[in-house]
């Protein structure tokens, strides 16, 4: 009978294990359970201004030519990358948002005989990525709490936990859903102590709200360290994370693997439209990171004066930390409107991840919040 077929059994072992990612909570899908409108959701990172006006219109004006098939090779978006970066157009590959390109890299360069680097607390894609090719994970302890930067990576620990079999160690500067972030001196000192025979991969998805920090610009760095990559995206600061616009930079030869693996439509022309013009229009972006840093000051402030503890963060996003379990919290606040986002799923059961949203929406989670604690 058909019915006793189980055509999943017939997928790949590493696949058949695998945990979905876990996304955000859309406000659609809340609104049809519950009920309720006015919806603040601050699950996903996103930027709460949006892209720039100019990104708008070029995506508009996009939709005239939507019958045909978008420029595989993305020249212009490229040309705009390389002139902006300041590489060769050869050291890019576009992708479906940066994920896509976790996703290829694992493709590209781990088997169930490599191993794969990363930190406890990293950004879930890597575990995922990695168990997909059935290669080795090897999760690295963080740096505990009473660290400078709690809950950060560890980048000595995860430099000496690099074997021979290693292919791909990621990092990511600042960390998603921790928001901690690590000095360019201790990632170059990594990179130093890491064989030619291991890329690592600097995962800088947050990159542009760090900057005041002093976090890293990976890309000087590219041209001493071939086996360096360099993840960058349009979703979060360039406010275009329904779009799916992300880019790897790395030497010409590991952009040449993953452009042949890449499917050759995986970034579409209205996407490309607008991560071009979004590129064109840093004033606007910048404006948005710094009404974001600016909110994150005052919302941090506001937790320290509720006796509630965060990480230190670099990205637009923060890491609270409760006395008790965070599910029943963020179950209340899903019933008061405001999305967060729960972190058993990172064995953070006391933890939420809230991203940064206007001043409207922060002010809408600090007057709800005290109650619900
Ligand atoms: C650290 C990090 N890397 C990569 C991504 C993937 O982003 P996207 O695929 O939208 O570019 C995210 C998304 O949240 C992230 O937090």
């Amino acid at each position: 009978m058909a019915s006793e077929l189980h055509p999943g059994r017939l997928a790949v072992p590493a696949v058949r294990e695998l945990s979905p990612y876990q996304p955000g909570k859309p406000i659609s899908e809340l609104e049809r359970e519950l009920g309720i409108r006015d919806i603040v959701k601050l699950a996903s990172n996103e930027n709460p201004y949006g892209p720039s006006p100019q990104a708008l219109r070029a995506m508009h004006a996009a939709l005239d030519d939507v019958r045909l098939y978008p420029d595989g090779a993305a020249h212009e978006l490229k040309l705009a990358l390389a002139a902006h970066l300041g590489v060769d157009a050869s050291c890019l590959t576009l992708g479906n948002g940066s994920n896509d390109l976790l996703v290829l890299l694992a493709e590209a360069f781990l088997t169930p005989a490599h191993s794969a680097v990363y930190s406890q607390y990293g950004f879930a894609l890597y575990a995922l990525v990695t168990r997909e090719t059935g290669a080795q994970p090897i999760e690295v302890p963080a740096l505990g709490l009473d660290a400078d930067m709690p809950f950060g990576h560890d980048l000595d620990a995860m430099a000496a936990a690099i074997a021979p079999h290693t292919r791909l160690v990621f990092i990511a500067n600042p960390n998603n859903p921790t928001g901690t972030w690590a000095p360019p001196a201790a990632v170059k000192a990594l990179l130093e102590r890491t064989a030619a025979t291991t890329l690592v991969v600097l995962d800088e998805a947050y990159f542009e709200y760090g900057r005041g920090l002093g976090t890293q610009d990976g890309v000087a760095w590219l041209a001493e360290h071939p086996n360096l990559v360099i993840l960058r995206t349009f979703s979060k600061a360039y406010g275009l994370a329904g779009a799916r616009v992300g880019y790897a930079v790395s030497h010409p030869e590991v952009a040449d693997v993953l452009n042949r693996l890449r499917p050759a439509f995986n970034v579409n022309s209205i996407a490309q439209s607008g991560a071009l013009a979004a590129l064109g229009d840093q004033a606007h972006m910048r404006r948005t990171v710094d009404d974001t840093m600016r909110e994150l000051a005052r919302v941090q402030s506001e937790f320290r004066r509720l006796r509630l503890w965060s990480a230190p963060s670099a990205g637009n996003f923060l890491l609270l930390r409760l006395a008790t379990a965070a599910a029943p919290v963020f179950d209340r606040l899903l019933r008061s409107g405001v999305i967060v986002r729960p972190l058993a799923g990172y064995r953070l059961p006391d933890c939420l991840r809230i991203s940064i949203g206007t001043r409207q929406d922060n002010d809408r989670l600090l007057s709800v919040l005290p109650q619900l604690l």
